[in-house]
C-alpha cells in the first residue's frame, strides 16, 4: 500500500537556553552532533520512514535551519573550483532532500501551539512530528515504526519509552493497556506528573503520528503544565473519540536538548564511528593522565 504518511512537523521555535551562550545567535537545533546538525538527525529519521515534505514550526532566530537546508552557491563554487568533490556533492545533496516549508509561531506558547502552527499545511492527512533535541538512531527509523502501525491500525500513534519513577516528571506519561507486541492502547495521558501522579512509567519520547483531528481540539486547548499549551493535554482529549496508539519503540535514543546529553551523545556516537573510535580514546588516556603544569 502507498504510504500516504508525506509530511513531517518538527517543531523548532523554542530558545535553547540551556545552550546559552553558545545558542545566542544560533538555533540550538543547528548545534553540530558530531558532523552534522542535531536537526539533520530528525529529518533523515523522516525520509527514512518515507516523508518528502519536512515542515519547519520556526521562530524569530532561525534563519540558519532554512539557510543550512538551501543552496549556497557561492560555497558549491568555491568546492567546485577546488576539485573537493566529495564535500561539494555532499553540501549540494543537503537542499535536495526534501521539500521543506516553514511556517512560524508568534509565540512561545507551548508544543501544543506550535503542532497547531502547521494546521494550514498539515490538515488533509495524517502527519509525522518530531522533536529534534531527541536523537533517534534506530532501523527501521522510530517514525517508520509509528507509521507501520498507524498503516495497519489507523488513528494516532505516540513512541513510549519504559522510564524510572523518578523520571516520569520530565515526560508526557500514559495510561495505556497492552494490545499487541510492543503496542498499547492509550486511554489517559498527563504531561510531566510527579511519581505519585504518574499513571504508569511509560514516557512519551519526541516521535508521533497525528491524524488532523488534533488541530480542532487544539484550538480551544487550555493552557495546562508550566502554563503552555500542551500537545499532550489534546492527545488526553483525541483519545476519548479516536485510537491513540503507543509503541515501545526499539532505537537508541540520545537527549541533545540539555548539555550533558549533548556531549554524551557526541561521545557515543564517535565510539560507533571506526574512523573517530580511536580519538575518543585517546582523548579520555590523556585527560586521565593530566601533562605536569595542566
Ligand atoms: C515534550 C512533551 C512531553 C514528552 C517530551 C519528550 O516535552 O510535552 O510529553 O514526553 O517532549 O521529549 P518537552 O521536553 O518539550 O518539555
Amino acid at each position: 500500500m502507498a504510504n500516504e504518511i508525506r509530511k513531517c512537523l518538527f517543531p523548532v521555535a523554542g530558545l535553547g537556553t540551556r545552550f546559552l551562550p553558545a545558542t545566542k545567535e544560533i538555533a540550538k537545533e543547528m548545534l553540530p552532533l558530531l558532523d552534522r546538525p542535531i536537526i539533520t538527525y530528525g529529518v533523515e529519521e523522516a525520509l527514512a520512514a518515507g516523508c518528502t515534505e519536512m515542515v519547519m514550526i520556526t521562530g524569530r532566530s532561525k534563519k540558519a535551519i532554512e539557510d543550512y537546508f538551501d543552496r549556497s552557491f557561492e560555497l558549491e563554487h568555491m568546492l567546485k573550483t577546488r576539485n573537493k568533490t566529495s564535500l561539494y556533492d555532499a553540501v549540494v545533496s543537503i537542499a535536495s532532500m526534501a521539500v521543506f516549508i516553514y511556517m512560524r509561531q508568534h509565540s512561545p506558547l507551548g508544543l501544543g501551539h506550535a503542532v497547531l502552527c502547521g494546521e494550514p499545511v498539515c490538515r488533509d492527512a495524517p502527519f509525522g512530528v518530531i522533536l529534534p533535541d531527541d536523537v533517534m538512531v534506530a532501523d527501521p527509523s522510530v517514525l517508520a515504526q509509528l507509521i507501520a502501525v498507524q498503516r495497519e491500525r489507523g488513528g494516532s500513534v505516540i513512541a513510549l519509552e519504559e522510564v524510572s519513577p523518578e523520571e516520569t516528571s520530565r515526560y508526557g506519561v500514559v495510561a495505556a493497556e497492552i494490545a499487541g507486541e510492543g503496542v498499547y492502547r492509550i486511554n489517559d495521558m498527563v504531561e510531566k506528573p510527579g511519581p505519585e501522579k504518574a499513571p504508569s512509567t511509560l514516557a512519551i519520547m519526541g516521535r508521533y503520528v497525528l491524524t488532523p483531528t488534533v488541530f480542532s481540539i487544539l484550538k480551544n486547548q487550555q493552557k495546562g503544565a508550566g502554563g503552555e499549551i500542551q500537545l499532550t493535554d489534546a492527545l488526553r482529549t483525541l483519545a476519548r473519540t479516536e485510537p491513540v496508539w503507543g509503541v515501545l519503540y526499539r532505537g537508541r535514543r540520545f537527549d541533545c536538548g540539555t548539555q550533558p546529553g549533548w556531549l554524551s551523545a557526541n561521545i557515543q556516537l564517535a565510539m560507533d564511528n571506526p574512523n573517530l573510535r580511536e580519538v575518543v580514546l585517546e582523548a579520555l588516556k590523556i585527560s586521565g593522565n593530566p601533562q605536569p603544569g595542566r
